[in-house]
C-alpha cells in the first residue's frame, strides 16, 4: 500500500477515540500540583513565554506531527500553521517521506502562512537511515524547518502491514544527521515513550532533544492493528498497550541534558502543566488538536489551543509560580505507581512533597 492511502487511512482512524490506550494511562493522574492559596501575582501577569530548540514561543505547546503528503493535508497543515503563528505556539509537519519518495507535497509548504513559527520537520529513522544527508538537508532547507524530528517507532512498524521491523544502524544514522544537518535533530516516538536508557544512548550519540510521545493517548500500534488483517491484528491487538507512560517517560529521562516535549495523552492544559512541573520544556499534542480542527476548522483548533493555554497560565497562577518556567520547580505530589519510574540516583526537578 502506498504511504499515500496509509496517511489517509491514519487519519480516518484518528477521527474517534477507538484508537486510545485501552488499559493503560499517562500516569499524569499520579501528580498533583499542591495548591498556593497566596498567589501574589495576577493571573494575567503570569508569563507563559518561553524557548524551544532555540527559538521563542509564546506559551510552550507544539500541535504535534500529523500529516502531510495526502491532498487533505494541505487544508490541515495550513490552517494549524495559521494558528501556530497567530498564537506563537510550535507546529510539527507529519512525516515527509511522501515528498521524499514521489513529490508528494501537500501540507509541507507552510513558510507563507507561518514566516517566523517553530516548524518542525519529520521523517523515520528507517526512512532517514536509507536516504543520504544532502537529501534530508535539501527537504530541511525546501520546507523551511527549524529542526528535523526522526520518528523511531518500532512497535508501529512491526505491526504495520507493509512496516519496516528493522531499524538496525538507527543510532549511527542519528550520529551522522547531529554531525551533518544544519539544523537541531529531534528524536521522537509515537506513542511508547523513551526510557532512561535510550535517552542515556541519544546523549551520547549527540541528541539534544527529544520527543518523548509517551503511553496513554493515542496507540499506534492500535491503529496499525486495525489496518492490519490475522495473524497481524491479533499480534496487535495484544501489545495494544505497550509502552511507557508519558509522565514515567519523563521522570525516566530527569537529569539528562535533553530538551524535552511531552507528547502522547496530553489533552488539556492542568495535564500540561504537570508535564512541564516533572521537566518537560513544551507539550504536544495530535489526535485532540485534530478532533478540534475536524469539529470547528481553523476556529476550532485555534479555541481549543487557547484553552489549553489559558489551563496552563491558571496552573501556574494557582500553584504560585511566575513563570511557565518556574513550573519545573514547583511543589508535585507524586503517587507511588509514577514514583516506581524514577530512576535510583536521578531525583526529580520538582521539589516532592510526601509519595
Ligand atoms: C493522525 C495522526 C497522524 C500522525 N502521524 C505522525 C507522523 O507522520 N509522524 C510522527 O512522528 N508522528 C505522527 N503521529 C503521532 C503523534 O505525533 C503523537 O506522537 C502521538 O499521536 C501521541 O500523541 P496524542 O496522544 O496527542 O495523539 C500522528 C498522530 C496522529 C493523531
Amino acid at each position: 500500500m502506498s504511504p499515500r492511502s496509509r496517511k489517509d487511512e491514519h487519519l480516518d482512524l484518528c477521527a474517534d477515540d477507538n484508537v486510545a490506550f485501552r488499559g493503560k494511562t499517562t500516569l499524569f493522574e499520579e501528580v498533583e500540583l499542591v495548591h498556593d492559596a497566596l498567589p501574589e501575582r495576577a493571573l494575567a501577569d503570569v508569563a507563559l513565554g518561553t524557548s524551544l530548540l532555540g527559538k521563542r514561543l509564546a506559551a510552550p505547546v507544539v500541535v504535534a506531527a500529523m500529516t502531510g503528503g495526502v491532498p487533505r493535508a494541505e487544508a490541515i497543515n495550513r490552517d494549524l500553521a495559521a494558528v501556530a503563528q497567530a498564537e506563537g505556539l510550535a507546529l510539527a509537519l507529519g512525516s515527509q517521506r511522501p515528498l521524499l519518495e514521489h513529490g508528494a507535497r501537500d501540507g509541507y509548504f507552510l513558510r507563507d502562512v507561518a514566516p517566523t513559527a517553530l516548524l518542525l520537520g519529520n521523517v523515520g529513522l528507517a526512512t532517514a537511515r536509507d536516504t543520504p544527508t544532502s537529501r534530508l538537508a535539501a527537504l530541511v532547507r525546501d520546507t523551511g524547518v527549524d529542526a528535523l524530528c526522526v520518528h523511531c517507532n518500532a512497535a508501529m512498524e512491526a505491526v504495520q502491514p507493509e512496516g519496516t521491523a528493522d531499524l538496525r544502524g538507527g543510532l549511527d544514522t542519528l550520529r551522522r544527521l547531529v554531525g551533518e544537518l544544519p539544523v537541531p535533530v529531534v528524536v521522537k516516538e509515537t506513542g511508547c515513550g523513551l526510557s532512561r536508557r535510550v535517552g542515556e544512548r541519544l546523549v551520547a550519540a549527540g541528541i539534544r532533544a527529544v520527543d518523548v510521545s509517551g503511553a496513554g493517548g493515542t496507540s499506534w500500534v492500535g491503529v496499525e492493528a486495525l489496518r492490519a488483517e490475522a495473524p497481524m491484528r491479533a499480534v496487535g491487538e495484544t501489545f495494544w498497550d505497550w509502552g511507557i507512560p508519558t509522565a514515567a517517560s519523563l521522570v525516566q529521562l530527569t537529569g539528562l541534558p535533553l530538551e524535552q516535549v511531552a507528547t502522547g495523552g496530553v489533552a488539556d492544559g492542568l495535564v500540561a502543566a504537570k508535564a512541564l512541573a516533572l521537566g518537560a520544556r513544551a507539550v504536544g499534542l495530535a489526535r485532540p488538536v485534530l478532533h478540534a480542527w475536524a469539529a470547528g476548522g481553523r476556529d476550532g483548533a485555534r479555541s481549543f489551543l487557547a484553552r489549553v493555554v489559558a489551563e496552563l497560565r491558571l496552573a501556574c497562577w494557582l500553584t504560585g509560580t511566575a513563570s511557565i518556567t518556574e513550573l519545573g520547580g514547583c511543589d508535585v505530589v507524586v503517587g507511588e505507581r509514577l514514583q516506581r519510574w524514577v530512576v535510583p540516583g536521578a531525583p526529580l526537578p520538582a521539589r516532592r512533597q510526601g509519595g
